[in-house]
């Protein structure tokens, strides 16, 4: 069916559009709830989009011009607000850290290098806190989210005792690699030529089950990608670790993949620059490079790191060990770490299957791709782990309500997940921490479907309704809404504690 004639068309249009208000919609939103085909819908709103009368927001949403501020949409809470209230009931004022805090500053940095991480944070920063903590030998460092292994290196390096947990199977790898800063590089140069040797006498293997691999690969990488894989050491030991490790940074540079910081593909990208091999032979060199450089350094580092493939929720630290816990969570619906890394997963023989990613995905910090069956238990909107979310979360519910035709209707439900998962997190660490002990967290705020959800603000109140006291929120940098680019989110660093009197 559709609407018939285009002046009736604009109107369907223009009703949907007020009907979705400030959150906006996409052009098969609008085309699904009026009936009407996509381009025809499209045409439409160029037209429209002509006269000033709609604007085209982040990711393909169309809103009204009139709901272009969101602040001027009924029941909108903004950032403002949220920070003023937080600052009365919780009685602390927000400040601000200058300085560099996203991983990009590691990218030229020696071992930082090995695994660019865009979900990371800056050597630079774990540096400072690490410093203003008074860290030294003797001193343990814990951190429950070590990705790749931003806070460990550092802390190794400034004589502590690294402890971290991560489920991400190839950021553990990573982080293993690169704080075992005792490995030889000429052991490991030669064990990378032993397996480019090895590569070389076979022929080409099987390709891993994900389904695109073929369109996302050019041929002949896929060829000598599955080489160097069946010629791969497994896991285990220090050089054969770090060789494992080079075969993943090849793995993205060999494709018409990229990370931006979600995994994009790029159908028109022509097969150029060195060979598969020749790569991996630069990844190798680059490392060794770094190894050797660390010499120096090596009678100075803190005793071996603990990284452990393991669920911090879990929360199994032994109590009173820990004099720092440095940490960046997932952010509220930021990332879909399984999605985004599925093809290190899959090439490193982390999953067999898209059953393993799913279950993989069960366990993470909640994201919006969680399979239906997790947010069950989360769907409900009163007594939630904070008040702030008895409010936030049935708006958030209508909001998608009203946009008809959201991906999910259940998107309270992660949100609501996404507080519940981090709450036996701040137990765990309150409990691992020695009194007095700190906790510094990088978190963001989110917006969601219309609704700002101030992330920082609520993961520091739920830590001080488990026993922490805040000491300071400090905002590091402004980010912009993947939903919406005008709307200028936020990135904190909440620092809590355990108090000295605390059990
Ligand atoms: C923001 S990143 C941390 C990055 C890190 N600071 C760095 O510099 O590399 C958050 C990490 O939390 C991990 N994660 C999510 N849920 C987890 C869980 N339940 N247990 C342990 N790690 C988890 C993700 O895999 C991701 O690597």
């Amino acid at each position: 069916m559709t609407v018939s004639g285009p002046v009736a068309l604009a109107e369907a249009v223009r009703d949907a559009l007020t009907e979705t208000g400030g959150i906006g919609a996409t052009v098969r939103q609008i085309a699904a709830r009026i009936d009407d085909h996509p381009a025809r819908v499209a045409a439409v709103l160029d037209r429209l989009q002509g006269r000033g009368d709609v604007l085209r927001m982040g990711r393909g949403l169309w809103v009204l011009r009139d709901f272009e501020h969101l602040s001027e949409r009924d029941g909108f809470v903004d950032p403002t607000e949220f920070v003023e209230r937080f600052e009365s009931e919780n009685g602390v004022s927000l400040g601000r850290y200058s300085g560099p805090i996203t991983f990009r500053s590691n990218d030229g940095l020696p071992v930082h290098r090995w695994w660019p991480y865009v979900q990371g944070y800056s050597a630079e920063f774990v540096r400072g806190v690490l410093a203003a903590n008074g860290v030294a030998r003797g001193s343990t460092v814990l951190d429950p989210f070590a990705g790749s292994g931003t806070t460990l290196v550092e802390a190794r390096r400034a004589g502590a005792y690294a402890v971290g947990a991560e489920l991400l199977a190839p950021a553990v790898l990573a982080a293993r690699v690169k704080t075992r800063l005792e490995l030889d590089p000429r052991r490991f140069e030669r064990e990378a030529e032993r397996v480019l040797a090895a590569a070389a006498r076979r022929s080409a293997g099987p390709l891993p089950f994900l389904r695109e691999t073929r369109r996302q690969f050019f041929p002949a990488a896929l060829r000598d990608l599955t080489r160097l894989r069946d010629a791969l050491p497994a896991e285990g030991n220090d050089a054969e670790d770090a060789v494992r490790l080079a075969f993943g940074r090849v793995l993205i540079p060999s494709s018409r993949l990229h990370r931006s910081p979600c995994l994009g593909y790029d159908r028109r990208a022509r097969s150029t620059g060195p060979s598969v091999f020749e790569r991996f032979r630069t990844a190798v060199a680059e490392m060794a490079t770094d190894l050797a450089a660390f010499g120096g350094e090596r009678a100075r580092l803190g005793p071996p790191a603990s990284v452990e493939r393991r669920d911090a929720r879990e929360g199994h630290w032994p109590r009173e060990s820990v004099d720092l816990a440095v940490t960046s969570p997932p952010y509220v619906n930021g990332m879909d770490y399984v999605m985004n890394y599925k093809v290190d997963l899959a090439w490193l023989g982390y999953a067999s299957s898209y059953a393993d990613l799913a279950a993989l995905r069960r366990t993470e910090v909640a994201c919006d791709n969680l399979p239906r069956t997790e947010t069950a238990a989360y769907l409900r909107t009163t007594e939630l782990p904070d008040p702030w979310l008895d409010e936030l979360l049935p708006r958030l519910k209508e909001n998608v309500r009203r946009k008809g035709t959201y991906r999910r209707d259940d998107m309270h439900g992660i949100v609501h997940r996404y507080f519940a998962d981090l709450l036996p997190v701040l137990d765990g660490v309150r409990r691992a921490l020695k009194p007095g002990g700190r906790l510094v967290v990088v978190v963001g705020d989110s917006l969601l479907a219309g609704t700002y959800v101030p992330g920082d603000l609520i993961l520091a109140r739920l830590a001080a309704s488990r026993g922490f006291s805040i000491v300071s929120v400090e905002v590091a940098r402004s980010r912009r809404s993947g939903q919406r680019r005008t709307f200028e989110l936020r990135e904190s660093v909440v620092t809590l504690e355990r108090p000295r009197s605390a059990t």
